[in-house]
């Protein structure tokens, strides 16, 4: 466990992961092979610190939060019944979601405030006992998956159901933000990917390589450094290639925003009749 101070300077508490399983080379292994995974259940859908902030400034707003520890039970191998929570902990967290009626029930016996991102379409089934906040947020979580989330909480009173236009926005603001800022790959012409191919082929330029131009690669040596690799894998090709696939690229950018207007019958022969 350790504590952090969140962006109002306010101490969150976060609890590390503990594994219980004992360490031998098999479990190494899977522990290894585990992290090329790609994980995509909602359970395994990790916050952005960006996002979770939103949600922080948005609890801080509209509930008294001075003096109060934010708790996080929430991670991998934890155990959030076991916790001991602070008589002045608010648990403010992304919880699994297929456990999260459970988890209502359990804090809400338990009488502990708490501020939770649910599902958005199920959100209704297990909101009970508190209140249901309709965000429709489309989240972009660290594994990449988008998830319509919206939360639950206690800490609103009597309301049943909210919905929060204001923090809609927000998150649309935000999700715009993560899109503006996302780094655009530019490959060299003896690289070629999907998307260089599928490019020309929109635009309306076919190509073709052969077999015995072109060597498979995950990654740049320049890319892994940074721990990056082509999306989707690619291939390094021959110069003769290379050539060709700036051609192709060149006559699909010409064709980029062009409308090219045709002669009619008509004109063609106006065209022939002149001289
Ligand atoms: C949706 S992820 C979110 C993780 C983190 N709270 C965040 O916001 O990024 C839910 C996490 O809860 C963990 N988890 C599953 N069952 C749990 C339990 N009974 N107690 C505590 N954590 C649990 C999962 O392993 C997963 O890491």
């Amino acid at each position: 466990m350790y504590k952090e101070l969140d962006l109002f300077g306010r101490e969150t508490i976060r609890f590390v992961p503990t594994f219980r399983k004992k360490q031998n080379l098999f479990s190494q292994y899977e522990a290894f092979t585990e992290k090329f995974e790609p994980k995509k259940t909602t359970d395994d859908c990790y916050t952005p610190p960006e996002v979770f902030d939103l949600v922080l400034q948005y609890v801080g707003k509209n509930c008294d939060l001075s003096g109060k520890k934010i708790i996080r039970p929430f991670y991998p191998g934890g155990d959030f019944e076991a916790l001991e929570y602070p008589a002045d902990g608010v648990v403010i967290d992304n919880p699994p979601f297929s456990i999260l009626s459970k988890i209502v029930r359990f804090y809400t016996k338990k009488e502990i405030p708490f501020f939770l991102f649910a599902p958005h379409l199920t959100l209704l089934g297990c909101c009970h006992d508190c209140t249901a906040i309709v965000v429709s947020a489309d989240i972009k979580y660290d594994n990449g998956a988008v998830v319509k989330t919206s939360f639950v909480s206690n800490m609103f009173g009597e309301a049943k159901v909210i919905g929060d236009a204001e923090l809609c926005q927000e998150f649309k603001k935000l999700a715009a933000n993560q899109k503006a800022n996302l780094p655009k790959y530019d490959y060299p012409d003896h690289v070629l990917t999907v998307s260089a191919v599928a490019w020309c082929v929109e635009k309306g330029i076919s190509v073709r390589f052969d077999q015995k131009d072109l060597v498979f690669v995950r990654g740049l040596d320049s890319q892994k450094v940074h721990g990056k690799g082509i999306f989707g894998a690619g291939f390094l090709i021959s110069e003769k290639a290379a050539a060709e696939k700036a051609a192709a690229e060149k006559a699909a950018a010409e064709k980029v925003n062009k409308l090219i207007w045709e002669l009619s019958e008509k004109e063609l022969q106006i065209i022939r009749s002149l001289g």
